[in-house]
């Protein structure tokens, strides 16, 4: 079933296997074996997790003949600074439409996008967001370009295509290292990479509980996502007759701290705990909140003692830089 995968058109962003590291301090803190998983130090301009799925979302564009990336994503939109990236690689323009919530400073993923000489168009909503793309795409075929609209979070068949992938990539890892994983614990926005997660698993007998983290939305609306997202990957794959059941989706809901977005001293106290700890980054809109899920889903005794857990680094480090002011509000000079 990988080989199919593999044979999907594809455009390698990616080279070699993003570490996976024992988090040595938070392990003992909390009485797990936790290992993260560095996407966040994926290849493409300062990584995360959407440059496995833009591998599989520019192959197809490049399959087509475009010569054109249009997607959406809130003003500190990851995903819209990789799709700049991925687009600028292979000589591609980039139109980024953009919505709150986020600042409008030339700072973090905005001051990137520009780096990137992506044309950034603001709008209100995403409805609006949905509508403007769809102008744009028909306004640029009108004038003989071939667009390529990338859905928002790089959430389609092709980007599921990426986690996919990532799930053999981390059996291959944590098996070499002798882990088994209990759990795999990540930010969950769109979907995709919790979709690719699961259909790779299945695929490739990866046998560790998948828990997404939600960033804002509610856990149902997310694991419907999740669902339909599993199953037009596997057709996008060519594997016949997969399903799962909804109800093995684990979504949760609970560390949203006020929504999408959202910036609370919780959060900004998580970042300088595990800065502290392990010197690692983590970013205020959606690694930060999942490791608070991951922390208090240790507390309540839901992760037992001792399991062996994967914190997949999904990235965002770009954003710490865009509310530097909150973040700095919120953090004391020591
Ligand atoms: C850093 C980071 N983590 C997690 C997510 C959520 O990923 P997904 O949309 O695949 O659920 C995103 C998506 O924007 C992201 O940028």
């Amino acid at each position: 079933m990988i080989p199919r995968i593999l044979d999907l058109p594809r455009f390698r962003l990616i080279n070699t296997m993003s570490p996976l590291e024992k988090a040595v301090n938070l392990s003992r803190e909390l009485g797990i074996d936790l290992y993260i998983k560095r996407d966040d130090l994926l290849e493409l301009a300062l990584g995360g997790n959407k440059v496995r799925k833009l591998e599989f979302i520019l192959g197809d564009a490049l399959r087509r003949g475009c010569d054109t990336l249009i997607t959406t994503g809130a003003v500190h939109s990851n995903h819209a600074r990789l799709t700049a990236a991925a687009a600028r690689k292979v000589g591609l323009e980039a139109y980024l439409v953009l919505t709150p919530p986020g600042p409008r400073d030339p700072k973090g993923n905005l001051l990137l996008d520009r780096l990137f000489g992506a044309k950034v168009i603001y709008v209100d909503s995403r409805e609006e967001a949905d509508e403007a793309m769809e102008r744009l795409a028909r306004d640029l075929e009108g004038r003989g370009r071939k667009p390529y609209i990338v859905r928002r979070g790089g959430a389609s068949p092709q980007g599921v295509m990426g986690y996919a992938l990532a799930a053999y990539e981390i059996l291959m890892q944590a098996y070499g290292q002798g882990i088994k994983p209990n759990y795999i614990v990540h930010a969950t926005g769109t979907g995709a990479t919790q979709a690719g997660l699961i259909l790779g698993s299945r695929l490739v007998g990866l046998d560790a509980k998948i828990i997404g983290i939600s960033v804002g939305s509610p856990a149902d609306k997310i694991k419907k996502e999740v669902h339909s997202l599993v199953l037009e990957g596997a057709k996008y794959a060519g594997i016949k007759g997969f399903d799962i059941d909804p109800e093995d989706i684990v979504v949760i809901d609970r560390y949203t701290y006020g929504g999408y977005g959202s910036i609370t001293k919780e959060v900004v106290e998580a970042i300088t705990h595990v800065a502290r700890k392990e010197a690692l980054l983590l970013d205020p809109v959606y690694t930060a909140k999942a490791m608070l899920g991951l922390m208090d889903l240790v507390d309540k005794g839901y992760i037992e003692k001792e399991s062996k857990v994967i914190f997949i680094h999904t990235g965002g480090i770009p954003i710490i830089f865009q509310y530097d002011n909150i973040l700095a509000q919120y953090t004391p000079e020591s």
